[in-house]
């Protein structure tokens, strides 16, 4: 019986990466992401040349009744789920609201998967050992957290705004282990590195241009294939199946930021999200 595993942001960049790498593993799959045609013509291709189940439902995750919507199609045809990769983000030039009236970067980046994870974990609890995966960014160094400033921003920094939601992804890793006492359940963020992917492709050609221009001056520019190598250890290596509560780079444990270890954000990250999304998590 082949293992099962949901990716969101699967029509593009790492996770486009990841569902092929994850085909050849033998994983069955359940993509999503926006774009209807990415996401269709990638699951036909993974289940002609891998012989797999994968299937493409469409969501937008910055959209609470989109998530729940979606989860409500996952859930009618799923009953079990072993492997979920909280992957899709963004970044964006402007301040924008989501449909919920939330900064789009943290709705999109962080609520959107705090809600759906929330609303997949019976299907988690079914697996013999469910593995949900964060992909955070090395963008959350350095960020700090202001809780009353994080749906409706005062000022707006794109820079400032996505760390502060790649920090929310680590935070809430370090809350659900907290709080989680279902041991068949792990749970751990990554920085995939920097990686030439479609990332910043919606703030401009310049902007992208500048972020792919980073990482080659480091000389540390990753292919999609190599962005996504964290995520698969994390999602199959044996080595990880009881590790939780963690965060990765390169395949390895890494210490993530100070604030990133605070329990009071981490728990003011977790109340602001319940609340946001009208539900109680663990
Ligand atoms: N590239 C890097 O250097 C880098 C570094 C550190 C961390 N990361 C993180 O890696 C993750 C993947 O990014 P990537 O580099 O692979 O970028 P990418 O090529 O732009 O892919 C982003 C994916 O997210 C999906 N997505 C974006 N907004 C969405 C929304 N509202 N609803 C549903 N899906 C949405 C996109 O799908 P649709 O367009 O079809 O919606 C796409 O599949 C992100 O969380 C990013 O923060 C990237």
């Amino acid at each position: 019986m082949n293992k099962i595993c949901l990716i969101t942001g699967a029509t593009s960049g790492i996770g486009r990466a990841a569902a092929k790498e994850l085909s050849k593993l033998g994983f069955d799959l359940i993509l999503t992401g926006r774009s209807e045609e990415e996401g269709k013509k990638l699951s036909d291709s993974l289940n002609k040349k891998y012989k797999i189940n994968s299937e493409f439902i469409r969501c937008d995750i910055s959209a609470l009744k989109d998530v729940r919507l979606f989860a409500e199609k996952v859930k009618s045809k799923y009953d079990r789920l072993d492997v979920l990769i909280n992957n899709a983000g963004s970044r964006f030039s402007e301040y924008q609201k989501s449909s919920d009236e939330i900064e789009l970067t943290f709705a999109t980046n962080h609520l959107g998967h705090f809600l759906l994870t929330y609303l997949l974990i019976d299907l988690l609890k079914r697996s013999d050992k469910a593995r949900i995966i964060n992909v955070s960014s090395s963008a959350h160094y350095g960020k700090q957290i202001d809780i009353d400033d994080l749906v409706s921003p005062k000022e707006y920094n794109r820079s400032l705004v996505y760390g502060r939601s790649k920090l929310a992804n680590v935070l809430f890793t370090y809350e659900f282990v907290k709080r989680n006492d279902n041991p068949n359940i792990v749970m751990n963020a990554l920085d995939p590195g920097g990686v030439a992917t479609n990332f910043a492709k919606n703030e401009g050609l310049i902007h992208w241009l500048k972020h792919i221009a980073y990482y080659i001056a480091k000389r540390q520019l990753l292919t999609p294939k190599q962005g996504a190598e964290t995520v698969i250890y994390l999602a199959s290596s044996e080595e990880v199946k009881d590790v939780t509560g963690k965060f990765f780079f390169e395949k390895k444990e890494k210490k993530s930021s100070d604030e990133s270890y605070d329990l009071a954000k981490s728990k003011q990250i977790w109340e602001l999200s319940e609340k946001l999304c009208g539900i109680k998590f663990l």
